[in-house]
């Protein structure tokens, strides 16, 4: 039985002060057994926010990292950095990194091993634009997202992995998938890592669905088959994260 996964994605939005004061506002709405909650925090904020989920449910996350160990990588954060501090969960290839920041399936694929390889667990996501889905390519663009993301992946590390399937169109829109569209592309992301590994693998993974998730689509999405949770944007920065979390 898979345990759901719910994180927040604060995205660039918050002071390390501001960080704070919403870890605060949120820790007593967010309390549950039945899903790791994550707060994916700026990386600015991370050490603050660690310190403010102290003794909480709440783990805190990254929302990038480089792949590579040091050197001369002007404004980037290397594996290290993170796990030093006790960060255990990283976003790689969202989408608004590969829109605006140039990330390809290639440098993704680089930043899973390397965060595997730190014994971080990578939130890999995944996700076709809009021009994709009506182009009726979606799943053939997912599985090559997946397959080369999982490029020399082990199966016990594959196991560990999140994938968050984020259709672009639904992030920020208020365009939530319908609930058959998003379980229809987590199950193809199923089969597909079944078809790279094996099904003990494909029933371990967990895959969340991603893009403009609210207190009111939550429980629908996350009781789908293979849905084990959520990636959310807008609505993780307020009060109505505490309902996506206790979605039941
Ligand atoms: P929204 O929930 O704001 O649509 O953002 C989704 C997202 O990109 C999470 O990573």
């Amino acid at each position: 039985m898979r345990k759901k996964i719910i994180a927040g994605n604060w995205k660039m939005n918050k002071t390390p002060a501001e960080t704070v004061a919403l870890i605060n506002e949120l820790k007593p709405l967010v309390v549950t057994e039945d899903a790791d909650v994550i707060f994916c925090v700026p990386a600015i904020s991370l050490t603050t926010a660690l310190e403010a989920a102290k003794g909480t449910n709440i783990e805190i996350g990254a929302q990038n990292m480089y792949f590579e160990e040091s050197g001369a990588f002007t404004g980037e954060i290397a594996p290290n950095m993170l796990t030093s501090i006790g960060i255990k969960y990283v976003i790689i290839g969202h989408s608004e990194r590969r829109e605006y920041f140039a990330e390809s399936d290639v440098t993704v694929n680089k930043k899973v091993l390397k965060a595997f390889e730190h014994g971080i667990t990578p939130i890999i996501c995944c996700g076709e634009s809009l021009t994709q889905r009506e182009q009726g390519i979606t799943i053939d663009w997912i599985r090559q997202q997946i397959k080369i993301a999982f490029l020399s992946v082990t199966a016990d590390q594959a196991k560990t992995a999140v994938i968050a399937y984020e259709p672009i169109w639904a992030i920020g829109t208020g365009k939530v998938a319908t609930t058959e569209q998003a379980e229809e592309v987590c199950k193809a992301i199923r089969e597909c890592i079944a078809e790279i590994y094996d099904e003990a693998t494909a029933a371990a993974i967990r895959i969340q669905y991603g893009g403009s998730v609210t207190a009111a689509s939550a429980a629908e999405l996350f009781s789908q088959a293979d849905i084990d949770g959520g990636l959310v944007g807008g609505a993780s920065l307020k009060a109505d994260f505490g309902k996506i979390v206790n979605y039941k």
